[in-house]
Formats: C-alpha cells, sequence, structure tokens
C-alpha cells in the first residue's frame, strides 16, 4: 500500500485543472447500459473507483474503449450476464448504480449487497422498495439482490430520506419503464442533474431534476448514436483544494470547474476570511497570508453543506482562529478523521454527531491513516500545515476519488510525495 509523506508549512499557490465529477461519472457509467448503441464519455476523472466500474462493466461482456484522453466509448452489444459480485461491489458501493439500468432494460439483474462502510451502515432499501413499487420482483438471498421484472411500470415514489444514489438508481429504471414515475423528496445533487442531461441525451424524458421531484415518462429504448457527453467538474475535489488554499494562508486559481455548485462552500469559505472571485468556470480564492477564522456549519443534502466536505473543514477549523462547531446529520459515523486529527495535535471534543474544534495555532506531524476517501483527503491538508513530516497510510482510499492528489498539490507548491509500501 502507497503512502503519502507531506512536509507542512508551505502556503499553496497557483493555478490548477480541476476533474470531471467522480460521482456523476458512476451513475453515467451505469446509465450506458441502457443505450443500445454505443456512447462515448469524456471527462471521465482517471480514478480507482472509475477503473472498478469499467471493470464490472467488462466483467458483464460489455465492450470498453479507453482514449488517450480518457474518453470512454461503451458498446453493451456485447452483454452476456448481469451480475455484480461481491469482489467489486464491496470495493465500492456504488455499483448498485447498475441495478436499475440493468433490471429495465434486460429485465434481471443479480448485484451484491454493499455491506457496512466505514461511515456508517449505508443501506440500500430505498433503492429496493422503489424498484419493487415499479414493479420488480426482488429477493435479498445469500447476500445477493435478486431482481427480476417483465417490464417495469411507471408509478409515484416517495423517498423517506434523500439519498443521491438511491434517487439515480430509481430515475435510470424509470427511464425504460412503462408509464410515467414521479421521485418525490428526490436528491437535488448536480450529480444527478448531470445524469439526466445524459439520459435525455439519449432520448429519455425526465423533467425535475435539480428539484425535490422528479417525473420521467418512461420510453421504450434509448439511444447514444455516438453521441458524446462531458461530465460535469468535480465539486467536491474543487472545495477540496480551496479548503488546502485557505488552511495554508495561499491564493488559487481554480480552472474547469462550476462556482454555481459550491455556494455553500464558498459561503462557508468567506465566512473564513477568504477572498474569493469566480468566473463560469474559475474559482480564484486568496488568503492574503492570514489565518483562516473557525466557522460553524450543519452537513445536510444539497443545496445545504455537502457532507463530503465535512472532513476538510473539521481540518481547517483545526488551525482556525476560534471556535467551530460542525455537526453531521447525513451519516451517523463519518468522525473518523478527528482521532487521528487528535494526534497532530488538534483540539476537538466529539458529541455524538458534533464536533467541537478549537483552533490551535498549528498542528505537528504524526503517522495517521483513514477509513474513507474524503477523511483520507482531510489528514493530507492537516499534513499541509503541520510542523515537520506527516505520512499519511492507506492512501488507497484517496486514490478511489482524488486524480493525482500529490501531483496537484506538487503543483500548488506543496512538499508532498508518494511512496510505495
Ligand atoms: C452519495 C455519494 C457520497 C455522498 C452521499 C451523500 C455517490 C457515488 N456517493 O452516496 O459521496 O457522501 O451521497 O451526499 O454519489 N440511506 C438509507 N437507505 C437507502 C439509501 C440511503 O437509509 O436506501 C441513508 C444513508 O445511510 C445515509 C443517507 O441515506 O444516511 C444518505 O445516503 P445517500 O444519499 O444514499 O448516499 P450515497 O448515495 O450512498
Amino acid at each position: 500500500m502507497d503512502k503519502l509523506i507531506i512536509t507542512g508549512g508551505n502556503p499553496l499557490h497557483g493555478e490548477l485543472r480541476i476533474s470531471g465529477a467522480k460521482n456523476a461519472a458512476l451513475p453515467i457509467l451505469a446509465a450506458a447500459l441502457l443505450s443500445e448503441t454505443p456512447i462515448v464519455i469524456g471527462n471521465v476523472p482517471h480514478l480507482q473507483d472509475i477503473t472498478t466500474t469499467m471493470e464490472l462493466l467488462g466483467r458483464m461482456g460489455v465492450h470498453l474503449v479507453v482514449d488517450e484522453k480518457l474518453n470512454i466509448e461503451i458498446d453493451t452489444g456485447t452483454i452476456t450476464n448481469f451480475f455484480a459480485p461481491y469482489e467489486l461491489v464491496r470495493t465500492m458501493r456504488a455499483s448498485i448504480l447498475v441495478l436499475g439500468p440493468l433490471l429495465s432494460r434486460f429485465g434481471k439483474a443479480e448485484v451484491s449487497l454493499p455491506g457496512g462502510c466505514a461511515i456508517g451502515s449505508r443501506p440500500v432499501n430505498l433503492h429496493l422498495q422503489g424498484l419493487a413499487a415499479m414493479g420488480a420482483d426482488i429477493h435479498v438471498r445469500n447476500g445477493y439482490i435478486h431482481a427480476e421484472a417483465k417490464r417495469l411500470r411507471g408509478c409515484r415514489i416517495v423517498l423517506d430520506m434523500v439519498t443521491v444514489t438511491g434517487t439515480e438508481n430509481l430515475v435510470m429504471a424509470a427511464a425504460l419503464a412503462d408509464g410515467t414515475t414521479l421521485i418525490e423528496n428526490a436528491a437535488r445533487e448536480p450529480e444527478v442533474v448531470d445524469l439526466a442531461n445524459f439520459l435525455n441525451a439519449m432520448g429519455a424524458k425526465i423533467h425535475g431534476a435539480g428539484t425535490d421531484i422528479i417525473e420521467i415518462e418512461g420510453v421504450t429504448a434509448l439511444s447514444g448514436q455516438g453521441a458524446h457527453y462531458s461530465i460535469l467538474p468535480d465539486r467536491i475535489e474543487t472545495g477540496t483544494y480551496l479548503v488546502a488554499a485557505a488552511m495554508t494562508g495561499g491564493k488559487v486559481r481554480l480552472k474547469n470547474t462550476r462556482p454555481d455548485l459550491l455556494d455553500a462552500v464558498l459561503f462557508k469559505l468567506k465566512e473564513a476570511g477568504a477572498d474569493i472571485t469566480t468566473t463560469d468556470s474559475t474559482i480564484e480564492l486568496d488568503m492574503h497570508g492570514r489565518r483562516p477564522l473557525s466557522v460553524s456549519l450543519r452537513t445536510a443534502p444539497y443545496p445545504a453543506f455537502p457532507t463530503d466536505m465535512q472532513a476538510q473543514f473539521t481540518a481547517m477549523n483545526s488551525v482556525a482562529d476560534g471556535v467551530g462547531v460542525i455537526t453531521e446529520t447525513v451519516f451517523e459515523n463519518r468522525f473518523m478523521h478527528v482521532q487521528e486529527m487528535q494526534r497532530m495535535g488538534a483540539d476537538i471534543a466529539l458529541e455524538s454527531n458534533t464536533a467541537i474544534i478549537r483552533g490551535r495555532q498549528g498542528l505537528t506531524a504524526a503517522p495517521v491513516m483513514a477509513t474513507d476517501l474524503r477523511a483520507s483527503a482531510s489528514l493530507v491538508l492537516a499534513g499541509l500545515v503541520a510542523e515537520g513530516q506527516t505520512v499519511v497510510d492507506r492512501i488507497y482510499h484517496i486514490d478511489r476519488g482524488y486524480e493525482c492528489i500529490e501531483e496537484k498539490l506538487s503543483q500548488l507548491g506543496a512538499e508532498i510525495r508518494r511512496v510505495p509500501h
């Protein structure tokens, strides 16, 4: 297992290109299963989760061709089976996203149950209930979801909780269903909108994506017709580099991004003392060498503050001026980074789902490791300001979601390198 070694102390300065969004690319790759003709997807980030998804599709017999710019051409004409094995699903929960498309286009699917994960139990009951309401016959046996349906039927689904991949699975299933489906209390995340745009580009009839009621008029077939779709920029990668710059008192300009998708995050960065200027596709953050001010926040579904940025703001608060209170409302166990930050000298008290962070002048380096993707990233950020050499272990979590993090941070002047284990 590779490690990252970071020597803290350098303010980040410079310019960076943001990659395509992991959380949009994953459902869109799964949605390609619905297309009767080959489709090309661009701006796909170079990440472990993308490789896992490609392997998953490849094992089903789907033909994939990747060009040097990482455009992926997907042809489902060669599909031979509708099976997602445990060994792949357990490394990436988002594998569940193949369930809806397989069921609605091919009438059957066998997908491993994802099981628990580091940030909570994360069940898929709402995915299954929604598909059952559309007429699917679903059984869970030996750790696998067995689903069958002649043709799914449109219906009204009211989700108990806002679920991002749950909404996406149901939108994909409904795209080829007989009749109209209404999904209420739907997730409003930009990645859901990107998926709907992709499906509409293939001939689907989806309205209301980005609001909490999505209407899907089922069609009989979808087709890419050689179309090229470009994935939207990654708002969480964007936010992570902005926090990195803010924590180190730096100045960065991020290109190929979408500031309009980051309102809640930019608002909190301004509260922390950052000067932020934007164009349609760039964000410039300047701390003028100042120490950030502590901010308090509460995570919640979009458009509120994203849970995927919580760990990074915990890291920033640990060196900010003042006391910040962070409440996590989306996942029940998403403070695994706190203990590691405490080992670096952070002053953080945890009370159930709330972290109370008293900012320190600085942190001290320590060997640390993390158990999930965003927690790992937050430890890298802590390492950027810590005195000494921080060693971050188990960075395969980071490789799941950040493209070339050490190259991008080095480009901004950080002292960071990867060492093979
Ligand atoms: C997605 C994102 C992830 C992000 C999360 C919340 C992808 C690939 N991943 O994950 O990065 O952190 O949204 O913004 O897009 N729940 C249930 N039953 C279900 C489904 C969900 O109880 O059937 C609960 C979960 O346990 C959690 C909450 O709903 O407490 C939200 O989870 P959900 O939005 O489904 O997260 P993911 O889609 O897995």
